[in-house]
């Protein structure tokens, strides 16, 4: 068997598409142009590529983007104080602090500061709340981008997957627990795997669908997947090549596992394009809400 490669890029790509014509609309009728604020503290090199794209991206939607960057050496009452003036901006609809955050900031903290209306990473307890309960309508959660993007295309390559046995490798609050609330919520039935799991290969071999979000290149071996699993690879770990460059892999071990999969996610152009067309797609509803209104469907 050779696995179906899922094509995040052109998913993205799409999914941005029909992001801009939302933004669009908005603009036509109301006369708002959706908001976002990225703040990255510090001069991390993948964080600053990550949020540049973000910015790209933000502006191409037909969005405003506006972008705070601060010193690692910035204090925790200095970041509050940004993100309550994001938080009272009216031309702001949607804030996101890259994380993870330098060491001596209170991360936690600067994350409940966020109003929730504007938490577009779906990262505030309100949020994340929202989301283990199932709450719907108004009260509806704004849901995390990874996560989101993955469970878009789980959905694109499979349809339906109730019933189906999910395993996800990883519990970190940005992917791995609200993807398993995600996958409960579209009734597989959920293990969450992690660096204590015992007999992780056989766990992963039950896997109807197997989501790696562990940060360890490679680390998913092809013996460990069943025949025709689905496979969503988060990782993107950049490790070095034998002529002295570097290249960029995921979680999986992608060649062993193709011959076993029945469906893959590449890295690069698997999920990581999904993260940040799902972020414009949080912006675009928190910007709906501000004027309530009804979710936009995108
Ligand atoms: N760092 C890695 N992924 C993310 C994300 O989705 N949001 C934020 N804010 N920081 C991240």
């Amino acid at each position: 068997m050779t696995a179906k490669l899922i094509d995040g890029k052109a998913f993205a790509a799409g999914l941005r598409g029909r992001v801009k014509t939302g933004a669009d609309a908005l603009m036509s009728s109301h006369g708002v142009k959706p908001g976002l604020a990225v703040v990255i503290v510090g001069e991390d090199p993948a964080s600053q590529v990550y949020v540049r794209n973000k910015v790209k991206q933000t502006a191409e939607a037909g969005m405003e983007s506006i972008h705070h960057e601060l010193p690692a050496s910035t204090e925790q009452s200095k970041l509050e104080a940004l993100i309550d003036d994001l938080n009272a901006d009216p031309k702001i609809h949607g804030i996101l602090v890259q994380l993870p955050l330098p060491g001596h900031v209170d991360s936690d903290a600067v994350l409940a500061r966020i109003t929730p209306e504007k938490d577009v990473d779906g990262f505030h307890e309100v949020n994340v709340g929202r989301l283990s309960i199932g709450s719907t309508g108004r009260s509806k959660p704004i849901i995390p981008c990874t996560p989101w993007g993955s469970l878009m295309l789980i959905q694109d390559t499979l349809g339906d997957i109730t019933g189906a046995n999910a395993v996800i490798v990883g519990r970190s609050n940005i992917v791995g627990k609200p993807m398993a609330q995600l996958l409960l919520g579209a009734n597989a039935t959920v293990t969450v795997a992690h660096s204590r799991t015992r007999d992780l290969p056989a766990l992963c071999k039950t896997a109807d669908i197997l989501v790696a979000a562990v940060g360890r290149p490679e680390m998913v071996r092809g013996d460990w997947v069943r025949d025709g699993a689905c496979i969503i690879d988060v990782g993107i770990n950049r490790i070095p090549k034998d002529d002295g460059k570097t290249k960029l892999v995921g979680d999986v071990a992608f060649d062993e596992c193709l011959g076993h999969a029945g469906s893959i996610t590449p890295v690069p152009g698997g999920v990581g394009p999904m993260t940040i067309a799902c972020l414009l797609a949080n912006t675009l509803t928190a910007a709906h809400r501000s004027l309530d209104l009804d979710d936009p469907e995108v």
